[in-house]
């Protein structure tokens, strides 16, 4: 049934920020794999943005670590086209790019030997002496996770880890009464590849750096549309009494992409669909929604919020896998470059979680993700109950009413949505299922900042609100671990086939049928 759609006019009104500015001190960002593709298409376009907004300090300096480049000048020369290129902003603001790019110094070396560290330790010094940066560090891996242990190693040796104290406030004193500089480290995923492999390299880091040191990023929650979830729940108050098992009947969570493999086939083939998205990004999102109102929103309440639901998730068993779970491969895949012969790594996961607790027991949580699907689409659609009886008599009206259903757009076309039934204009009682549109583009003149523009300036400030914590990986991979294990055990569990373009394969609409409920589409 076709749906109309209400614009809604919104008025924004420039109030003051809920959370007030925090300060962001003095530091050098040292980021090691400074060449490669993330610090080339995200890292360095994301400084100069935060450049170009005045938000980086006085006293920031960049070094980048790497051996591609030739030395500082070509290490500058090609972060100007990627940032050119990539940002989000074009063209080029070239005042705003030479002033990031004075502040922009390369070490050429191998992370394996001890050289670089000592030619990062006086780089470091150095900086501190000309430029201010106070003695703070922020240690960005843009490696893969093998090397973590390697450097985590080589910068504690070289003594340029040291402990933070309250990472929230950064206000630790020295016996002196001066403020203690910070080192803080940077990690992006995969953390592991299972639950073994993630307690192990939660373990090795920890023998290294303490917790609040450690940042570990998962891009999708410095989407502002992510973090927009609690302030929807939590700033507004209508929603909050709806949510729960009482007027929820479920809730799907998709994240579609158009977009295969991208020259990615050796990382993708060995991670598939379930260890790149579900594990952290729709974990993530799942548990934003689902979570209890915190106490206050300090980093730790959001996060052990967060991680009471995660451990709240019913676990889906090794025989419950083939029934809850549906995998899929799009046509084709196996096709691309680096994937292994007859691979079955997934590219398309479906699942249904059971969340165990006193708000949502017995409201299906579906969720899936895939790549080459007819659609670029994230969001969160909220299912409400449908409504006691149909008071219309009619069967042809009666069969018309739907649930009501509140969708949180992540991206693209940021926004809110929420479809309701309405009656049609005319002298007898005919329903429409019309939708109410709130976008962010349309109700806002600035364009969002990109996630790790957020991700930076939120570890210069010491604040892991929007970071995953050791409890939380963990829980999330002992949900995810038993499904693997089940996929390579048991050949049984079938991996279904779908064509690129498509919603994915059929099976993962027979998922909700039991339940007499459908997928939303991904698009027309
Ligand atoms: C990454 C995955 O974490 O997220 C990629 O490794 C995926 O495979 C990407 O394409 C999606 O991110 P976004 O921000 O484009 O939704």
């Amino acid at each position: 049934m076709g749906i109309s759609t209400t614009r809604i006019e919104t008025e924004t009104v420039p109030g003051e920020a809920i959370v007030q500015e925090r300060s962001v001190k003095p530091c050098a960002l040292v980021i090691f794999g400074a060449t490669g593709d993330l610090s080339k298409r995200k890292l360095v376009p994301a400084l100069y943005n935060l450049m170009k907004e005045g938000l980086l300090p006085e006293g920031f300096e960049l070094i980048g670590v790497g051996r591609s480049a030739a030395d500082e000048a070509a290490f500058r020369a090609l972060h100007r086209e990627c940032t050119a290129k990539f940002s989000r902003t074009k063209p080029l603001d070239q005042a705003t790019w030479d002033k990031l790019e004075s502040r922009i110094h390369y070490v050429k070396g191998d992370h394996e030997s001890p050289e670089t560290y000592a030619a990062l330790t006086a780089k470091l010094g150095e900086l501190d002496r000309t430029r201010g940066t106070q003695g703070n560090r922020l240690f960005f891996f843009s490696t893969p996770p093998s090397a973590f242990s390697v450097l985590l190693a080589g910068l504690k040796k070289a003594d340029l880890l040291y402990p933070t104290g309250d990472a929230t406030t950064g206000r630790v004193s020295e016996p002196s009464g001066g403020p203690r500089p910070f080192s803080r480290v940077m990690i992006e995923k995969p953390f592991g590849h299972d639950l073994a492999s993630a307690i192990e390299l939660n373990r090795m880091a920890s023998a290294f750096v303490d917790e609040d040191q450690l940042y570990r990023i998962d891009h999708y929650l410095g989407k502002e549309t992510v973090q927009n979830i609690l302030v929807m729940r939590f700033a507004n108050s209508m929603f909050e009494p709806l949510w729960n098992r009482n007027y929820v009947d479920h809730v799907q969570i998709t994240a579609g992409e158009e977009l295969g493999v991208e020259g990615r086939g050796k990382f993708y083939d060995e991670t598939g669909a379930l260890r790149d998205i579900i594990q952290n990004h729709l974990l993530e999102v799942l548990a934003l929604a689902a979570m209890e109102p915190p106490v206050s929103f300090k980093a730790d309440e959001i996060r052990n919020e967060k991680s009471q639901v995660l451990r709240s998730i019913r676990p889906i068993h090794a025989h419950e896998v083939a029934s809850e779970v549906v995998r899929g491969q799009y046509r084709g895949y196996k096709d691309e470059p680096h994937i292994a012969p007859g691979s079955k790594t997934e590219t398309f996961v479906a699942c249904r979680f059971m969340i165990d607790n006193w708000r949502w027991h017995g409201v299906p949580f579906y969720v899936r993700a895939g790549k080459r699907l007819k659609r670029r689409l994230t969001e969160v659609a909220i299912h409400f109950r449908a409504v006691p009886l149909c008071l219309f008599g009619r069967d042809e009206v009666c069969q018309r009413l739907e649930q009501n259903v509140l969708v949180l757009r992540i991206q693209p076309d940021e926004g809110i949505e929420f479809s309701f039934m309405c009656k049609q204009p005319g002298d007898d009682i005919f329903v429409s299922n019309v939708k109410m549109d709130f976008s962010y583009a349309r109700a806002f003149d600035r364009q969002p900042p990109e996630a790790y523009e957020r991700l930076i300036l939120d570890t210069m400030r010491g604040d892991q609100t929007l970071f995953a914590r050791r409890d939380g990986v963990e829980e999330a991979w002992s949900l995810c671990t038993p499904i693997l294990e089940a996929w390579q055990q048991d050949d049984a569990v079938p991996l279904y086939e779908y064509e690129p373009g498509s919603s994915g394969p059929d099976a993962a609409f027979d998922l909700l049928k039991s339940t007499r409920h459908r997928w939303r589409p991904l698009g027309e």
